[in-house]
């Protein structure tokens, strides 16, 4: 049976904006959390505390988590890959501490090291300080599983490679994590069984799907793993994004496009879909662009 009600993080500010050339000025950002939180997102991915000389558009990260205004009921996350990144998300007053931290390993070895610089074991051995700082200060955990389908360096990923990662990030107590088609080349039955290779490890309500829609396939896998009952999705605002170790990975599925799909079917997800195209066209506007989202067009042009 599928789920009654859905839960989206956005991850639009992060992801969606890490991988733009263009400068984003902060208070874009802190306009564009604004707008999401507004439509009733619960969950906001808003920057991560990354080298600046890795990711340039994140070197903002302090003055964002400062800028942005605390809606209650909001949880606010930011990536930390390292003790250094999770120091300085807490180097703020507490008020601006994150909700939660998100540490970031990969399914695939050879994208570990081309996105964080090290192995899938070393990656385990950095996070695992990070989440006991984290947890020791009553911060919430999550670890995104990149390439858990595919690999824009290694191909196919098989599942087990999957599960081995789950496992890893269970054992250093992260407390729920996502699944990532981050090339955005996953079909149904692929996803599904990395899916099925992460409940080895976790349950079903601490697994959420991110899918790219690279191939056009984000929503079908959106609809796979609503059967086998997930009900946590990361999506993009205006299909925002793209990793910058991920040569041709276009954005995470439009956030608009998975709200039309849920609401369409009957699910809650607590968004209202009209401000939500506002937030998509808000910052669209300041990237000088359309919104990534069939949704938001064909609604805008109606
Ligand atoms: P490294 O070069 O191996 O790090 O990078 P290092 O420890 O050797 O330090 C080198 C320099 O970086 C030093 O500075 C450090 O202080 C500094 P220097 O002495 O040369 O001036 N440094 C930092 N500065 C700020 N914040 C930090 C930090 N750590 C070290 N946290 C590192 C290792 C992990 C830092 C680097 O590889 C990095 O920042 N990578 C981030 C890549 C990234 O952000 N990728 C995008 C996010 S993942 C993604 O998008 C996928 C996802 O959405 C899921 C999906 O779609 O599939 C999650
Ligand atoms: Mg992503």
């Amino acid at each position: 049976t599928l789920p009654t009600r859905v839960k989206i993080i956005d991850v639009g500010p992060r992801d969606g904006l890490q991988n733009e050339k263009q400068p984003v000025p902060a208070e874009a950002k802190i306009g564009l959390v604004q707008g999401l939180q507004e439509a009733g997102l619960r969950e906001i991915e808003v920057t991560s505390f990354v080298s600046p000389k890795w990711v340039p558009q994140m070197a903002d990260n302090a003055q964002v988590m400062h800028g942005i205004r605390r809606q209650d009921g909001v949880r606010y996350s930011v990536l930390t890959p390292n003790l250094k990144g999770f120091e300085a998300a807490i180097a703020a007053p507490r008020e601006e501490w994150p909700d939660e931290i998100v540490v970031f390993g990969a399914a695939s070895e050879a994208f570990s090291q081309k996105n964080i610089n090290c192995s899938i074991a070393e990656s385990i051995e950095r996070f695992a300080p990070v989440v006991d700082a984290a947890l020791a200060r009553g911060i919430a955990v999550r670890g995104a599983m990149s390439c858990t389908v595919g690999c824009p360096y290694e191909g196919e990923i098989a599942p087990e490679k999957v599960g081995y990662l789950a496992g890893l990030m269970k054992g250093i107590g992260v407390q729920r994590v996502d699944v990532a088609d981050t090339i955005g080349v996953g079909t149904p039955l692929k996803v599904r069984r990395a899916i099925e290779a992460t409940l080895a490890h976790y349950g079903i309500d601490a697994i959420s799907g991110h899918f790219h829609d690279t191939y056009g396939q984000a929503l079908s896998n959106t609809l796979a793993s609503l059967e086998m009952g997930v009900w946590n999705f990361q999506s993009s605002v205006a299909g925002l994004g793209g990793c910058p170790y991920a040569k041709g990975a276009t954005g995470n599925v439009a956030t608009e496009d998975v709200v039309y799909l849920l609401h369409g079917m009957g699910i809650d997800t607590g968004i209202d879909l009209d401000k939500l195209i506002d937030a998509g066209v808000y910052i669209s506007e300041v990237l000088g662009r359309e919104p990534h989202s069939r949704v938001s067009k064909a609604i805008r042009t109606k």
